[in-house]
């Protein structure tokens, strides 16, 4: 789905298809240097992860290993509520690998501080997050964020993943959402 299937929906797109992509490719040239001579364990959080994590690993010229928790920190909303649970933990032991969450969107910071430190505590070698998105006026929670795509306003944006009441996750692009929809 495209900006132009939405009309009206969006204020402004923030970044295209190719802005993502163009950013996912330089980040992945990154982690492949910093973790060179040392195996990645991608972890995804769903749903907002599944585009980053389809284009971010693809991107790497070398083996990842991918694995996927769910958590729960958003009603069906806009604002975040601070409560996170597990709806579905790793595949995965990961007592001594090197893990690098991989999110759409660090928002208050309070699901990847609570993430961070759950994952901590099964021992494994390294733990480092990669987030196509964050919103440094948004933060309640000082997270350590390795790698950034791009640092954004407190707006509610949608797409690539991220979305409004379950929609929106198919656009290609990330952009605004208009007050309307969800006013
Ligand atoms: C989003 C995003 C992060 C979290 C960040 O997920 O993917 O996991 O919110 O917000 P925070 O920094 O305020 O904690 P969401 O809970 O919307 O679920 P989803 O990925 O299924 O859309």
């Amino acid at each position: 789905m495209d900006a132009s299937h939405i009309d009206g929906d969006l204020v402004n797109v923030l970044y295209t298809e190719d802005d993502i992509r163009q950013r996912l490719a330089e980040m992945a040239a990154q982690i492949e240097e910093d973790y060179a001579g040392r195996d990645i364990l991608l972890v995804g959080v769903l749903k907002g992860a599944i585009m980053v994590m389809a284009d971010l690993s693809r991107a790497f010229s070398r083996h990842v290993e991918i694995d996927w928790m769910a958590v729960s920190s958003y009603g069906s909303g806009t604002k975040s509520s601070g409560v996170v649970r597990i709806l579905k933990d790793l595949d995965t032991d990961i007592s001594d690998r090197h893990v690098l969450i991989v999110e759409d969107i660090i928002d208050t910071g309070l699901t990847l501080s609570w993430l961070v430190s759950n994952l901590s505590s099964r021992k494994p070698a390294s733990v480092e997050i990669a987030t196509l998105l964050r919103k440094p006026d948004a933060l309640q929670m000082s997270v350590d964020v390795k790698y950034v795509g791009w640092d954004i306003p407190n707006e509610f944006v949608v797409g690539y993943g991220l979305d409004y009441s379950e929609k929106y996750r198919n656009l290609r692009c990330i952009g605004t959402l208009a007050p309307h929809v969800y006013s």
